[in-house]
């Protein structure tokens, strides 16, 4: 059994005064779920959260909502694994807002991958397509949208020279771009839709390593998760937690579909 996982990535919000808050009150109501907690708060707010979760319970970590991967250096703007790793245990990598806005290649996201394992941080691997897919394959050439958001593809390049006990290490996060919260499209995918396409990623690790290894890597579900369909995503076998933005901002629901996770609502 895979221990489900939620990940609260802020995203570009929250004032000090509301990042403490929140984790103050994340902290305080998390101790003996069975349930894994990661909180990513922007760059800034890292260390006063550090400080909060300091003595915190054990099944609440801090996470990076991102870093560059060389050590130290001429690189403006950017932190380094060795920092993040000063207080996080978690990164996310590879988000679709920024593959999208800043342009981010799977190779780029591959040199942090590599870059995490080797500073002990787990990477959540971030993989999603822009569009819906059709369940069944289609036939004929797939389009350059297609081919760019092809999940298999992001999956495989961002694994690229990883041992398998580096994949042991890994989390991956399957968000369907049309799905987040922010996309304009307001939909969220199904568990049925989520289940398929988490199971194809499945797929992908069991042929690179091979079938226990892939059974083993915690894969979430993120877009547009909130309270009320929580459920539709957690109880699916193939679905090991969620990562969640809007939602992860407004504290009570956050922990709603925590301790749904824990399987205690
Ligand atoms: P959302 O964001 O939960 O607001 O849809 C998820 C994400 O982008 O990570």
């Amino acid at each position: 059994m895979r221990k489900p996982l939620v990940v609260a990535n802020w995203k570009m919000n929250t004032s000090l005064a509301d990042a403490t808050i929140l984790a103050t009150s994340v902290k305080n109501a998390v101790e003996g779920l069975d349930v894994d907690i990661v909180l990513c708060p922007p760059f800034v707010w890292l260390y006063p959260v550090w400080e909060i979760l300091e003595k915190s319970p054990k099944n609440l970590y801090l996470g990076a909502q991102n870093m560059w991967f060389t050590s130290t250096g001429a690189m403006t703007g950017e932190i380094s694994p060795s920092m993040v790793k000063k207080m996080a245990d978690f990164v996310i990598l590879g988000h679709s807002e920024r593959r999208q806005n800043l342009h981010e290649t799977n190779e780029l996201i591959n040199d942090k991958v590599i870059a995490a394992l080797e500073h002990d941080l787990t990477p959540i691997i971030c993989v999603g397509e822009v569009k819906k897919q059709g369940l069944a394959r289609r036939a004929g050439r797939p389009t350059r949208l297609e081919t760019n958001s092809d999940i298999a593809k992001q999956l495989r390049l961002a694994l690229n020279g990883l041992s398998s006990r580096d994949a042991e290490k890994i989390v991956i996060a399957y968000e369907p771009v049309w799905a987040i919260s922010t996309s304009g499209t307001g939909e969220s995918a199904t568990g049925a839709y989520a289940t398929e396409m988490i199971g194809r990623l499945r797929d992908v690790l069991a042929q690179k390593y091979n079938r226990p290894l892939a059974e083993r890597i915690k894969i979430l579900y993120g877009g547009s998760v909130d309270e009320d369909n929580i459920k539709e995503f957690i109880y699916q076998p193939e679905i090991d937690g969620v990562l969640m933005g809007g939602t992860s901002l407004r504290v009570n629901e956050f922990i709603k579909v925590c301790r749904e996770a824990a399987g205690r609502e």
